[in-house]
């Protein structure tokens, strides 16, 4: 079947060398010379617009680039508030505070005093609270912080941070309850919304249910107030599967299946009743293929049938993202329903290199060159909106050159929409919908402040990035020109992965790192569980002399046998492993 073959191209591809999945994406490339120079041309025209439009010097977007995490400060103010968001009592909150700012790191900040400045600008941009108590010159921000602090006090400066938090959460956040979201919106129309109620990552079963609450609640709200029309036309939910489950992991596919499938049914079955969509975002590349299965189980169930609401987030700097696409569109072929494919590059690029080089994989899930994974987002573009009888497909960019591109490749027909984050790209949208281009949706976080926290610091690694089109458009020092230049045209030939980013097993000079098992691949399991299976069919009976030891998760079933260590033999193991540890720490952790 199409849909098999396409799950074992998958797998095939999930960390496969990166020039032979750049080359398979360049395959479905297309571009005339004729059309890269209308794409080009009107990149620019819409780069030029968003260089010029008026900057709103408090927006989300100038705020973080200026206090990112690219700077020291930017992280050491982020590792502030989050640390201040989790601990609960005041006393532990204003002892850290009393750490962080009177007594420690704060006042060995580098000589220019950026990092104190920057905790003012902090502070005093976006609350306003300290500088109504600080009647000293505006020259002297860190030291006016610093005297301000003392005077005042932890808990009052705890309380500043908290509320910078929440106002820099209102940039990116449309509202507290879906209600006040769903007012705010009908202020700003004509777009379109997505929302997404904050929340991922359930930590425990409280905390999923809560999220499944509340997920329940906002779509019978949308599916109440969002204007009448197609469904691909009202405004929609996304949903995040990590929030509905403490233990959204392959190695639990049982428990998923058996308890966050339902949840998900419940939800979609609500949305086909409400006649709008939901979308599942997509997250970590762990998750891909369960996430997949999931789609799978939705899109065949038969009480959800008729309803052509039901959405799937495609990641482009996943090398598998193009054999994604093939397989969602056969999804929704074989099912008979139009499936609605958002295609993203991807917000979890860092942690997905961090994470592949912890574990000691064998290669990346991602592409590690920007340039490549503009190459996958447009060949995955022209994948599906060469199935629009099958998938509704909306693209969520804010880089001018990649909407050029789906303009040229989607011709005259408007059978697919846009997609931007709130307090993100609207310069953009404002330049395009003047030209009356698609339809063009918001992508709304709604929820309390203390949930938006891992949203915010993606938020601020793609602000931050100096390889981000939002970073370099409020760069004047990059000319247009530059910034709108074909992506693939600027690859190495012969490809080459990033030089910085060297394999996980390379990532050291003096040593190659230690090989880890990708417990995320169903393959890897399987085969861990046969190996551990013919183990136990071999049985371990412990000799006479021996206690025996049981498996804690099956007390009946003895795994090996142990004889206590008298002491003498205990001195003489200490003196073997002391005398042995020179030579053993000079060895290569591979051989
Ligand atoms: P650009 O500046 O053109 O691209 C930046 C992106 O390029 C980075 O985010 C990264 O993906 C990629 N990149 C950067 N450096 C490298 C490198 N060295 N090698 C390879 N690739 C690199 N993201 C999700 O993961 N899941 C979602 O469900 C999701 N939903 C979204 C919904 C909407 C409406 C929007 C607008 C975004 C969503 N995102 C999601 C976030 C999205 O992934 C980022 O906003 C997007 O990557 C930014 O791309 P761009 O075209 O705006 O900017
Ligand atoms: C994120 O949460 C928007 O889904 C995307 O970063």
């Amino acid at each position: 079947m199409a849909r098999e073959h396409f799950r074992a191209e998958l797998r095939q591809r999930h960390r496969m060398p990166e020039a032979a999945a750049l080359e398979r994406v360049l395959a479905r490339q297309f571009a005339s010379p004729e059309a890269e120079q209308r794409i080009a041309g009107r990149a620019l025209r819409l780069a030029q617009a968003v260089r010029s439009a008026p900057r709103n010097a408090w927006s989300a977007e100038t705020f973080l680039r200026h206090h990112g995490l690219s700077t020291a400060e930017g992280v050491a103010l982020m590792c502030l508030a989050e640390a201040l968001l989790r601990i609960p009592d005041p006393e532990t909150a204003d002892a850290l505070l009393k750490e962080k700012l009177a007594g420690g790191r704060w006042q060995d900040a580098p000589d220019d005093g950026s990092l104190m400045a920057s905790a003012a600008d902090w502070a005093l941009m976006l609350t306003g609270t300290l500088a109504r108590w600080a009647d000293e010159p505006d020259d002297d921000l860190p030291g006016r912080v610093r005297r301000v602090v003392a005077r005042l006090g932890e808990p009052l400066v705890r309380g500043a941070v908290r509320q910078a938090m929440r106002l820099l959460a209102e940039q990116f956040v449309l509202g507290e309850t879906i209600e006040n979201a769903i007012g705010a919106a009908a202020a700003q129309r004509p777009w379109r919304y997505s929302y997404d109620m904050l929340g991922e990552a359930a930590r425990t079963a409280e905390d999923a249910e809560r999220y499944l609450q509340s997920y329940l609640h906002a779509i019978r709200t949308v599916a109440a107030h969002t204007p009448a029309g197609e469904v691909h036309a009202r405004d929609g939910i996304s949903v995040k599967l990590s929030a509905l489950h403490p233990r959204f992991e392959e190695a639990k596919r049982s428990r998923v299946f058996a308890e966050l499938l339902p949840r998900m049914a419940l939800l979609s079955g609500v949305a086909r009743n409400g006649a709008i969509g939901l979308t599942l975002d997509a997250e970590e590349s762990e998750r891909l293929e369960l996430t997949l299965d999931l789609l799978d189980a939705l899109a065949t169930d038969p009480q959800l049938a008729g309803w052509n609401g039901l959405g799937i987030a495609v990641q482009a700097y996943q090398k598998r993202a193009p054999v994604v696409c093939d397989w969602v569109i056969e999804l929704a072929r074989t099912t008979g329903r139009r499936i609605a494919v958002r295609l993203v590059k991807g917000a979890y690029w860092d942690s997905e290199i961090k994470r592949a080089q912890v574990l000691g994989m064998p290669g990346y899930p991602v592409y590690t060159r920007k340039g490549a994974t503009d190459a996958s987002y447009a060949a995955c573009a022209r994948t599906l909106l060469e199935a629009r009888d099958a998938i509704f497909p909306a693209f969520a960019t804010h880089n001018s050159r990649t909407v050029a591109s789906i303009l040229e490749l989607a011709g005259e027909s408007q059978e697919f929409e846009f997609q931007r984050l709130l307090g993100m790209g609207e310069a953009l949208y404002d330049a395009l919908a003047a030209g009356a281009a698609a339809p063009c949706r918001i992508y709304a976080p709604v929820g309390n402040f203390n949930e938006l926290l891992p949203y915010l610091v993606r938020r601020l690694l793609e602000n931050g990035a100096n390889t981000s089109f939002v970073h370099q458009i409020a760069d004047p020092a990059v000319p247009l020109e530059e910034l709108v230049a074909d992506p693939v045209a600027q690859l190495p030939r012969p490809y080459e992965p990033h030089p910085r980013i060297p394999l996980p097993r390379d990532l050291f000079r003096e040593r190659k790192n230690s090989v880890g098992i990708d417990l995320a691949r169903r393959d890897e399991l399987e085969r861990l569980e046969s190996a551990i299976g013919a183990d136990r069919a071999q049985g371990t009976a412990p000799g006479d002399d021996l206690q025996p030891v049981r498996e804690p998760g099956n007390l009946a079933r003895v795994v090996g046998g142990i004889r206590p260590t008298g002491g003498e033999e205990l001195e003489r193991a200490l003196e073997r492993a002391s005398s042995a540890f020179e030579a053993w720490s000079q060895q290569p952790a591979n051989e």
